[in-house]
């Protein structure tokens, strides 16, 4: 664990523990707020001009796609593009890919983000779609997978680590039965990237998407989509300025700027290397899940107790908290009842608290 680098990191609140890693990480990694701070004046927009500060922009933004491609183990960075975030990255690679009469399968494991997206293909773009419904994250989920492939099978979705359980799901042997197949995989990395390593020469999927702001520690506003393999030409979802050739409208495919059309939240991609410089510095050891921090928060709030052995392979563990869900359930009550309906305020007091609890632990000890 990584105890004496806090700077920058307010002390937590007395009492306060969290345990929501999962969605989103808190405090983020020392640097990152000063960084994006500091971005707010010391660049201008890459790509939009020729002066001092649109170049330090474009600067900053190669910088930090090569540290992205190098905690990728990505031979060159020119193929990772910057999005608003994992649900975008996911999208963009989705709503690219997949044209009508394509096949593709994802599984239950699979987030709201990709499986609402292929619900959204099916239903408008004749893309069809197969949810594979397993409950193990092992081998017989790839056996599961392979019994539903077809010749107009396109691309298999894997959530490396799943959002519910922290299951690691078996993503080698899955990127190995898609390729035999002349599928592509795209792989989810946003539980897991951050939390283990993840590295293109070992686990060569075709496409990875990940935010920023979960295990990596960076902020929210930033994710990346890898388009690792080379062949694969998305169709861009959103078009708009790229700052160069404005007068041709037709369609081209540079990547990346094609993808990252608008203006780039360059603050936010200051912050994401602020986080991934802090990785670069940290103990590797500490890269791996640090269950002693949870057990630790655990024992500094005695009314907690963790029950049996909670494996090395997950993160999460629901359900074990639920009978003391009283201490847990949110007190803030959004004053729009429509709300309630949204996921702003989806475990609010206005209606019961049902279902598993989520504890996610963080993996360094930070902000004590
Ligand atoms: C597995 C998985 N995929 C995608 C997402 C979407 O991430 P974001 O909400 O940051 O876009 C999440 C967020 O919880 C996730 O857990």
């Amino acid at each position: 664990m990584i105890s004496d680098m806090n700077g920058g990191v307010p002390p937590r609140p007395k009492g306060f523990l969290y345990l929501d890693h999962a969605a989103t990480a808190w405090p983020k990694a020392p640097g990152v707020g000063a960084a994006m701070s500091d971005a707010l004046t010391a660049y201008g927009s890459p790509g939009r001009g020729g002066h001092r500060l649109s170049t330090l922009g474009g600067q900053l933004v190669e910088r930090v796609r090569q540290r992205v491609a190098n905690l990728l183990g990505m031979a060159g960075s020119d193929r990772v593009v910057f999005t608003p975030g994992a649900t975008y990255s996911l999208a963009f690679a989705l709503q690219g890919l997949l044209k009508r009469g394509d096949h593709v399968i994802a599984t239950s494991f699979d987030h709201s983000s990709v499986l609402r997206s292929l619900e959204q293909l099916r239903r408008y773009h004749g893309v069809l779609v197969t949810v594979v419904r397993h409950n193990a994250a092992d081998d017989t989920l790839v056996d599961a997978v392979a019994a539903d492939i077809r010749p107009q099978t396109r691309l298999i979705c894997v959530n490396h680590a799943s959002n519910v359980t922290g299951a690691i799901l078996p993503c080698s042997a899955l990127i190995e039965l898609a390729h035999r197949q002349g599928a592509h995989v795209l792989v989810d990395a946003s539980q897991s990237i951050g939390h283990v390593t993840f590295d293109l020469a070992e686990l060569p999927a075709d496409m990875v998407a990940f935010g920023g702001h979960k295990a990596l520690l960076g902020p929210a506003g930033v994710g990346c989509l890898a388009i690792a393999n080379p062949d694969i030409r998305l169709t861009p979802t959103v078009t708009g300025g790229t700052g160069y050739d404005s007068g041709n409208l037709d369609p081209h495919l540079v990547t990346p700027s094609s993808y990252e059309v608008g203006t780039l939240n360059v603050p936010a991609i200051a912050g994401l290397e602020a986080a991934l410089v802090f990785r670069e510095h940290g103990n590797p050891r500490a890269q791996q899940f640090a269950l002693t921090a949870l057990r630790e928060d655990c024992i500094w709030h005695s009314h907690l107790r963790l029950p049996g052995a909670i494996g090395a392979d997950r993160v999460v563990q629901p359900r074990w908290l639920a009978s003391r869900t009283s201490k847990c359930r949110p007190r803030w009550r959004s004053p729009n009842p429509n709300a309630c309906r949204s996921s702003l305020c989806s475990t609010c007091s206005h209606r019961p608290w049902h279902g598993p609890l989520r504890l996610c632990p963080r993996q360094f000890r930070l902000g004590r």
